[in-house]
């Protein structure tokens, strides 16, 4: 049966790296008997260019029948003065509220070739291998009211409303558990139960499904501030950690950092069936953009993703993850994991690696 992929290419570096993991699928599909149909849409800026809004129809309406979505990213400097609604970031937004992408999974792993490129010392790091489970579709990113108003005194003020139900809760809930069944059985739940009532229940619908159903996950808890600075002062500490939309936001990009490059990693958004968009977690990084330089390596890993979590092919995916382990082996790196001693190759260099180590499986 073939599956159908729908592939957002979106800006700044999107297209580019785009074009590396195209590269690996259709090598998967001419050699390893996958049978997939791909089929391009825009969004984002291209999508504010190509039909006026971030979000375009057509775009949505694939991404809906797709089995599967492989996005680039959004974003750039040309696109900022826009009203808010119509800005690249809404695009990314409207999909993951669209398609009800509520659990995201970011893994943040340290590549033992890549050692020296964290900023961290290497006993801190090495071996390094987390998954936020980051709530997607819920909290202060789409809470309302939100808005900027005129108060009496005059004034403008800005305001934004953080919301979880119990069932959003229980959902993301549900997805972290299970993730942790398939790893250690360890557990920790990020909030600011101190302070939020928002967190107080975050808290009680967290630990009560540890109690009910997962009793076979050792759950913790911990307050964000606390948690950013063990992840950084201990970040072997952790396992699974699952936490709010904007929590994991922030927590996710320092774990990122933890392991050198941001440009190395790749994350998985889902709906409750499994369908997801899959894409890296660094940015259209305008600055490089059209140079040719990015690191196609956390989008070729969210193709192996985006095999392992929607389409039931665990071996490709495997192959995958190989592939890329043995170009890092061969002393290959894009400029932003570059070191001493390694060649430094552009975008479509690296993808070529990564596709001849693939066909060599
Ligand atoms: C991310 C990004 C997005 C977010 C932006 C681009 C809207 O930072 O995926 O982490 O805040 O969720
Ligand atoms: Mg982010």
């Amino acid at each position: 049966m073939s599956v159908k992929i729908a592939i957002l290419a979106g800006d700044g570096i999107g297209p580019e790296i785009i074009a590396e993991a195209e590269k690996v699928l259709h090598c998967l599909r001419l050699e390893f008997g996958f049978s997939a149909e791909f089929e391009h849409a825009p969004v984002g800026g291209a999508g504010f260019d190509a039909a006026g809004h971030p979000l375009p129809e057509p775009t949505l309406a694939l991404a809906h029948q797709a089995d599967a979505i492989l996005l680039g990213s959004v974003g750039g400097p040309q696109w900022e003065q826009l009203e808010r609604d119509l800005r690249p970031e809404q695009g990314l937004l409207g999909l993951r509220a669209g398609l009800e992408l509520f659990a995201n999974l970011r893994p943040a792993i340290l590549y033992p070739q890549l050692a020296n490129a964290s900023t961290l010392k290497p006993e801190i790091v090495s071996g390094l291998d987390i998954m936020i489970v980051r709530e997607l579709t819920g909290g202060i990113y789409f809470g309302k009211p939100r808005g900027i108003r005129i108060r009496e005194d005059g004034q403008r003020e800005g305001f934004n409303t953080l919301v979880y139900s119990e069932s959003e809760i229980e959902r993301i809930g549900r997805s972290a558990f299970e993730t942790a069944r398939k790893r250690s059985r360890r557990l920790c739940s990020v909030d600011k139960a101190n302070v939020l009532e928002c967190s107080e229940l975050w808290r009680e619908i967290i630990s009560k499904l540890g109690k009910d159903d997962y009793n076979d996950v050792e759950l913790s808890h911990m307050y964000v501030d606390n948690a950013a600075m063990q992840l950084v002062r201990e970040p072997k500490q952790f396992d699974v950690m699952v936490t709010t939309n904007m929590f994991g936001d922030i927590l996710s990009d320092a774990a990122a950092m933890l392991t050198g490059s941001i440009g190395m990693l790749p994350s998985a958004s889902l709906d409750s069936h499994g369908k997801g968009m899959y894409e890296p977690i660094h940015g259209s990084a305008p600055d490089i953009a059209g140079r040719g330089v990015a690191n196609p390596l956390a989008t070729i890993l969210s193709v192996a993703m985006m095999l392992r979590y929607s389409l039931d092919e665990p071996v490709l995916a495997g192959h995958i993850e190989q592939a890329v382990g043995k170009v890092l082996d061969s002393g290959l790196r894009t400029e932003d994991i570059a070191s001493s001693g390694m060649q430094v190759v552009g975008t479509a260099d690296m993808g070529d690696a990564v596709v001849a180590a693939l066909r060599a499986a």
